[in-house]
């Protein structure tokens, strides 16, 4: 399946029932053979407005937090999400909206094929690492899985709400730096 064939099919799906309620589908955003690839977990309101992840407030401090270790979703990273339509009033999305979408993440993942994934809080964590992924005690480690490197870093909207998370975060942008350096040398080509 090409891109244009995977995008034009998700713009249609109505596997669930977020199909009702969204304005836009946000399919993902970025370079799309990136060896790193960030997943959050669903779309807020501006992201639903405008059809594109990570646009809101948290948006603007994660391209700031990607700035500080030299990535950029216009030169080096794809960012997508677990569930690509807004649950109402920014809920958690339902396990039944996640099985019913992930199913187009995973296509996203083998067309880019990325070396590093980096799950953006709990959410895409419990899905893409472990189910019983703990943010708290396992964030900034790294998990091997069917030969990609997963890791998972405090949501940006956490690091908002809680800002004494900040210095961990940093800590952990560095690590994840380091280890980008050792295995995507073409990041930073
Ligand atoms: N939060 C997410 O998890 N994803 C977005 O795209 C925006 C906010």
């Amino acid at each position: 399946m090409t891109w244009e064939e995977l995008e034009n099919a998700a713009l249609e799906c109505r596997r669930c029932a977020l199909c009702e309620t969204r304005t836009k589908l946000v399919f993902g955003v970025g370079v799309r053979d990136a060896d790193v690839m960030l997943v959050g977990e669903g779309p807020g309101e501006n992201e639903d407005l405008q059809g594109e992840p990570f646009v809101g407030r948290g948006g603007q401090l994660l391209d700031t937090m990607l700035t500080l270790i030299d990535l950029d979703r216009r030169r080096n990273v794809y960012i997508a999400n677990i569930v690509k339509c807004r649950p109402p009033k920014n809920r958690d999305p339902l396990n039944t909206e996640q099985d019913a979408c992930i199913g187009w993440l995973r296509a996203q993942i083998d067309l880019v094929k990325p070396k590093i994934i980096v799950c953006l809080g709990r959410v895409a964590a419990g899905v893409l690492i472990d189910p019983a992924f703990k943010i708290t005690r396992e964030h900034g480690q790294f998990f091997e899985k069917d030969g990609v490197l997963y890791t998972a870093i405090f949501h940006p909207a956490a690091l908002l709400r809680d800002p004494r998370k900040r210095p961990e975060t940093f800590e952990d942008l560095k690590a994840l730096q380091a280890k980008i350096r050792e295995i995507c040398p073409g990041t930073y080509a």
